[in-house]
């Protein structure tokens, strides 16, 4: 089943440059510099005929794959219905000439002339969006699938505050400060405990007690609260262990404060602490090569003295990124992507009801760089795999908008 086409199309097709297609806003924004800058972005006109020939060639070339009416039924293909006419052609010729590698597009394409692009691009520039996905009927619905790490990371690091403090800045003598330390530190050394490579009886059943999930959610709030000096006391000479640090500062950094997530970072943590672990390193019951090696030759008042320092040291949070909403994440595409996904810029494609699982593969593609597009590498490269997943499932439930057309005169 085709939609008869309107008597309102004839329309004008302008790849990039000028032109109204939409009755509420004007395309006729500036041509952004783009990889097709050039030849691809001067004026193409496609008439009522035009866009009957489009359909002609969309039904022989295009149908079996995104599906009668550009509203495809198959995973992995997207829909196409509704897409903004330039950004279709400027794809079509991206697959043509190899800069976006994909053999069932190159095989679609590839006989297809340049006027046959456009006329396909404007068919289907024609058509009605496809309809949103539906909505989760179940009580609560997605707000209820929205988990916050943040929050449950705050409620898994309860059972810890007792020996941690309650912002992961110990109180405790003996028991290490967890604000300041890298999340992917925090991570291996619950791991260490739980498969005993690091040994500590009761670290060990406690990190048995916990999923890895929960510790990823604990190691964010911990990297999120503010790190402060442990309020325990030190036993050494501060001064006299700055000098002996040196040979420490490679690693942990000048001041304690590790550059790479490898090294836990040092300053402001419990002096007892250090001590105790440089001591388990020294004596083989804390295995590390590199560390036994280093505080092999230490005695233990230059233990005590290093520990001093770095237990003086202004200790600092990792770099880690607050997660954002998913409301806050959707305003910065939406910035781009026009309301909801509805672009209004002719070389932005609109995302509002697309196929969610293209969403997501398409977003991923972005991410790991092959799919090439400067905007979206950066868009995408601090999105977390559970973020990608969420604004794909976002976007396929928006209303997408029509592609209207001012009609102009046949050729
Ligand atoms: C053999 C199946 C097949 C045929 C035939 C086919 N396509 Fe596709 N099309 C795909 C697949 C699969 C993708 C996703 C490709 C990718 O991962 O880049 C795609 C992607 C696209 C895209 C990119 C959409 C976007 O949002 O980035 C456009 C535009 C497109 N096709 C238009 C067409 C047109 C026009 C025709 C007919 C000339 C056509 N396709 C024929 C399978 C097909
Ligand atoms: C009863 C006190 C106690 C409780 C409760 C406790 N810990 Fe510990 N934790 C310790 C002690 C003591 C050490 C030092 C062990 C060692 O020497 O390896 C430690 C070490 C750690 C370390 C290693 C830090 C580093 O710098 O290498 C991490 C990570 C950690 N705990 C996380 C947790 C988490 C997460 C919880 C809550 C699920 C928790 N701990 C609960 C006492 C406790
Ligand atoms: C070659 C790099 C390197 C150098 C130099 C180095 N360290 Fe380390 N240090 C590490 C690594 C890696 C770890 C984590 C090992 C592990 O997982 O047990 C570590 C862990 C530690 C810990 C345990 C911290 C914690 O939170 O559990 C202390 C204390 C420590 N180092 C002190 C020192 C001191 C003191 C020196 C200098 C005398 C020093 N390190 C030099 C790499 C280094
Ligand atoms: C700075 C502008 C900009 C921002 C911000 C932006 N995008 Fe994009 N997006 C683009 C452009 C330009 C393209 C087309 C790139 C190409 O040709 O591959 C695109 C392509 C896409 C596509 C591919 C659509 C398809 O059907 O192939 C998806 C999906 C997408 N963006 C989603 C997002 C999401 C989700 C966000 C927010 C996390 C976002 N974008 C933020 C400019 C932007």
């Amino acid at each position: 089943m085709t939609r008869p086409i309107p008597h309102r199309i004839a329309a004008t097709l302008v790849a990039g440059l000028s032109i109204a297609l939409h009755p509420m806003v004007s395309w006729a924004q500036p041509a952004k510099p783009s990889a097709g800058a050039g030849p691809d972005l001067r004026p193409i006109f496609a008439t009522a005929p035009d866009v009957l020939e489009g359909k002609r060639l969309a039904d022989v070339s295009c149908m079996r794959c995104h599906g009668a009416n550009g509203i495809s039924t198959t995973a992995g293909v997207p829909h196409i219905a509704a897409q903004r006419p330039p950004y279709i052609y400027l794809q079509l010729r991206a697959y043509l000439q190899g800069a976006r590698p994909q053999s069932a597009m190159t095989g679609a394409v590839k006989f297809l002339s340049d006027d046959a692009l456009v006329k396909v691009s404007a068919y289907y520039g024609t058509l009605e969006p496809a309809r949103p996905a539906p909505v989760p009927a179940t009580k609560g619905g997605a707000a209820a699938a929205k988990r916050d790490p943040l929050q449950a990371g705050k409620a898994a690091a309860a059972a810890c505050g007792g020996c941690h403090g309650d912002n992961g800045v110990s109180k405790t003598p003996g028991s290490p400060s967890l604000a300041g330390l890298d999340p992917k530190y925090l991570l291996a050394a619950m791991k260490a405990y739980k498969t005993g490579q690091r040994k500590h009886d009761l670290m060990k059943s406690l990190a048995a007690g916990v999923s890895d999930a929960e510790v990823a959610d604990m190691a964010l709030f911990y990297a999120l609260q503010k790190p402060a000096r442990a309020g325990t006391p030190a036993a050494g000479d501060a001064a006299a262990g700055k000098a002996a640090a040196a040979a420490c500062a490679g690693c942990h950094g000048n001041t304690g404060v590790a550059a790479d997530p490898a090294n836990p970072s040092l300053a402001g943590q419990d002096a007892q602490y250090l001590a105790t672990a440089t001591q388990a390193y020294k004596d083989g019951t804390r295995k590390d090569e590199a560390m036994k090696a280093i505080v092999g030759a230490l005695d233990d008042r230059a233990i005590r003295n290093i520990a001093a320092f770095y237990a003086a040291q202004q200790p600092q949070a990792p770099k880690v990124r607050k997660p954002l909403s998913l409301a806050e994440l959707s305003e910065r595409c939406d910035r781009c992507h026009g309301i909801n996904g509805n672009s209004i810029d002719p070389l932005v494609p609109a995302i509002a009801a697309q196929r969610a699982d293209w969403l997501e593969q398409v977003l991923n593609t972005y991410h790991t760089g092959s799919r090439k597009s400067t905007a979206m590498a950066a868009m995408t490269s601090v999105l977390s795999e559970a973020e990608i997943k969420e604004l794909a499932v976002h976007y396929a439930r928006q209303t997408a908008r029509a592609v209207t057309f001012v009609p102009l005169p046949t050729k």
